[in-house]
């Protein structure tokens, strides 16, 4: 039957909620005692990857920050040199592809057409084969790749994506010790990283409860017509993905700068009416954070940061402080994408805009 939206005022909140289960239902039968289980991929995986020398990384929106998070994955743990890029770039220039490259696309839908124009051109580009992770069974880009592995999100009817989101890089990091596996990455980090997903579940769980929290700090924003949001490493595409969610349905105008970037621009434009949101800054981020916001404290600029509860910061004036159960640090990109989820949602509601149907956009951009 069709998608019902339960308790909830909008699909967008149901889905942010269903996020521990359709988490625990992307690692269901994929994960061995202390290893990932290589033949989740498909029967051909293991040889192929064994055979995998880089990966380009192709995706639209949402999607593409999963990408982004996955570079410095694969990078870090599988070893591999990755590039991401957006597929109506990709589609429409000269690349240069090394020998023993897996191109892989990642989708919600299956069937955003300039992603799936990025997997026919690379079918004839001399890639070493193709993986989609997609979240839709018998989409085109599934029937279209030689290896997918699908996210079990169910439906996603809100059109800003949530729940793709945190299951596709669930899958990503999957995909990385896979991998990381056939090259050689330690077997303790591997069975650490496997025993920090299977927690994983309870800790977003656990984040979800903040609910009352965040939506106290939304009415902040609903005046406001800009916002910063700011994250170093890993945290970056998180940063990116939370600025793109306040913009698709707050209609804020938000963007996202690596936070060593702070100094080169953005700074000149923060004063009392543009918040500053620091995405889980460690305590050598946060000092460097602290010097730059002094500057604009006099200005009146106001910092929220979503910090590690052990991280040492102290609320003080102009700097609001929301607190995260602690997480593997491999992991904080997936927790820390669903307080900013809340936060848009929020504020979005203060705005009395229509959440799941932003306008002007659409769910699947089937057309370029
Ligand atoms: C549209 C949707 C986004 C989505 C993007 C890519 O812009 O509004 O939420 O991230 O398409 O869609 P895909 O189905 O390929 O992940």
């Amino acid at each position: 039957g069709a998608a019902s939206k339960g308790e909830f005022r909008h699909f967008m909140l149901k889905e942010i909620h269903e996020q521990p289960a359709v988490i625990a239902a992307t690692l269901e039968a994929r994960l061995g005692e202390r290893r990932v289980l290589v033949e989740s991929f498909g029967p051909e995986a293991a040889a192929l990857f064994d055979r995998v020398k880089q990966v380009h990384i192709v995706a639209c929106g949402t999607s593409y920050h999963a990408g982004m998070v996955a570079r410095y994955w694969l990078e870090r743990f599988a070893g591999v040199p990755v590039q991401v890029e957006v597929a109506s770039e990709y589609r429409y220039r000269r690349v240069v592809v090394p020998e023993g490259t897996l191109f892989v696309t990642l989708s919600q839908s299956g069937e955003t057409a300039d992603t799936l124009a990025a997997l026919r051109f690379a079918r004839a580009s001399g890639y070493l084969g193709s993986l989609a992770i997609c979240n839709v069974p018998g989409s085109s880009l599934v029937r279209e790749s030689d290896l997918t592995l699908m996210t079990h999100a169910g439906p996603e009817i809100g059109v800003a994506s949530t729940k793709a989101f945190t299951t596709q890089l669930v899958a990503l990091m999957l995909f990385t010790l896979a991998l990381g596996r056939i090259k050689g990455l330690d077997e303790a980090v591997q069975a650490e990283l496997v025993a920090a997903l299977r927690g994983l579940p309870a800790l977003v769980t656990r984040v979800l409860a903040l609910d009352s929290q965040i939506e106290s700090l939304s009415t902040a924003f609903a005046e406001k017509h800009h916002a910063l949001f700011l994250g170093r490493g890993v945290h970056f595409p998180i940063a990116l993905e939370g600025a793109l969610k306040l913009k698709e349905i707050s209609y804020i105008h938000a963007e996202a700068y690596p936070a060593g970037e702070l100094k080169h621009g953005p700074l000149a434009l923060v004063d009392s009416e543009m918040p500053v949101i620091s995405v889980a800054p460690n305590d050598e981020l946060l000092d460097k954070l602290k010097s730059n916001l002094q500057e604009v404290r006099a200005r009146g600029g106001e910092l929220y940061v979503f910090a590690d509860e052990h991280v040492a910061l102290e609320e003080a004036e102009g700097i609001h402080v929301l607190r995260l159960p602690h997480v593997h640090e491999a992991l904080a990109p997936i927790l820390y994408t669903l307080p900013l989820q809340l936060l848009s949602y929020h504020v979005a509601v203060l705005k009395g805009t229509d959440v799941d149907q932003p306008r002007n956009l659409a769910k699947s951009v089937t057309v370029e």
